[in-house]
């Protein structure tokens, strides 16, 4: 297959298949890997890292380093939005996020409030992330910039932090539906205007990550879910019309394939519930991504290669970017990620 852009994951992302996909996996900066921790312990706070170039740019680039992957994810958080917003976010050793969980009236004040440009300054660091990253990278590696969907971000700020079913937002979602749609709208826009910053900083794509998609019913699916990502894709589309998106709205189930003809984003993340069927029928309707169960690589050994023999017969006659069905973990064996690579790659 000829390779137009010369960076795969673009030409996936255009409708190219490739007999060996290109692969990345989801959060492949992180814990599991030594020279991370070092940094880490260097910069005190995970949102140090984040809010610091230099910092950012090394971590981003380190399992490229190590593994050669064929995409580099921007590192840093989908929680610096409602961050730069002004709803203070703080990261837990051992515990995970916390703000002050947000009600009907301070989403009132929120929105009054808002001011797009005093928002964007604060990301400002990030955007100098991206146009650092882009110069280092190797010239065949695509960059990847993100955010989180408004869905999944509005659950952090309902609840205060991760709950297992989302509970607290689904709740707040029935009981205020008014303001519940307000905050969407609202992180729909600076969303929207932070995913224009990445790419016109050289973000090659973006991806959307809704972590929470899973937890709604059909309705509240279409609501918070689809909606809120249709106005974020239409407003980065009208201002750069080619703008390549991934949409991973993870554990969506039967409501993947409308999820990608409501919200046109071009690839879709299938998380590793995805049968196989499923997944070749969304395939024909454009390129999906996935879907390797990240416990698979802490495993290692026979459980990976036949998962991985599996998902490559599965997607292998359609675009397809190799990827896990969620984020990889701290207890991942470097050793396993390299079985992965070798594996894909042959
Ligand atoms: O993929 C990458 O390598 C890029 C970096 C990235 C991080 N988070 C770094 C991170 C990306 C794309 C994310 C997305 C993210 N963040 C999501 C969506 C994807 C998903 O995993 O569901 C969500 C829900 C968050 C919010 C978040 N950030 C939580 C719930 C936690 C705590 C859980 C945990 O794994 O510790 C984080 C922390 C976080 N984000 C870490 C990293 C490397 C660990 C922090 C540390 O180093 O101490």
């Amino acid at each position: 297959m000829e390779n137009l852009s010369g960076r795969k994951i673009m030409d996936v992302l255009n409708g190219k298949k490739f007999e060996k996909p290109p692969v990345w996996l989801m959060r492949q900066a992180g814990r599991y890997l030594p020279e991370y921790r070092e940094i880490r312990k260097q910069a005190g706070s995970f949102l140090e890292v984040c809010y610091n170039p230099e910092l950012a740019i090394e971590v981003s680039i380190q399992p490229i380093r190590r593994f050669g992957f064929d995409a580099s994810i921007l590192f840093s958080d989908i929680l610096v939005v409602p961050d730069a917003l002004g709803r203070e976010v703080r990261f837990v050793e051992g515990e995970g996020p916390r703000l002050e969980p947000i009600d009907a009236v301070e989403i009132a004040k929120l929105v009054e409030a808002y001011d797009r440009d005093a928002a964007l300054a604060h990301l400002k660091p990030v955007l100098e992330t991206v146009s650092g990253l882009r110069g280092e990278l190797p010239k065949q590696t695509t960059l990847l910039g993100f955010c989180g969907a408004p869905w999944t971000v509005a659950t952090y700020m309902i609840a205060g932090r991760g709950t297992p079913d989302q509970a607290p937002a689904r709740l707040f979602s029935y009981s205020n539906p008014d303001a519940f749609a307000r905050l969407l709208e609202l992180l729909s826009d600076i969303s929207a205007d932070y995913l224009i910053s990445q790419l016109k900083a050289g973000a090659d794509a973006v991806q959307i990550f809704d972590s929470w998609a899973g937890v709604l019913g059909e309705k509240d699916f279409e609501r918070w879910c689809i909606a809120p990502v249709k106005r974020l894709v239409d407003r980065v589309r009208k201002e750069l019309p080619d703008a390549k998106i991934i949409g991973f709205p993870k554990g969506a189930g039967e409501f993947y394939s409308t999820y990608r003809q409501k919200t046109d984003v071009d690839a879709l993340g299938l998380d590793w519930t995805v049968s196989n069927s499923l997944g070749r029928s969304l395939q024909k309707e454009g390129a999906v991504q996935g879907n390797l169960d990240p416990m698979k690589i802490i495993a290692g050994g026979k459980a990976l290669d036949s998962g991985i023999d599996d998902i490559l017969e599965a997607f292998g006659n359609g675009p397809h970017i190799f990827n896990l069905g969620h984020g990889i973990t701290p207890q991942a064996p470097i050793s396993h990620v390299e079985q992965l690579v070798k594996r894909i790659r042959g």
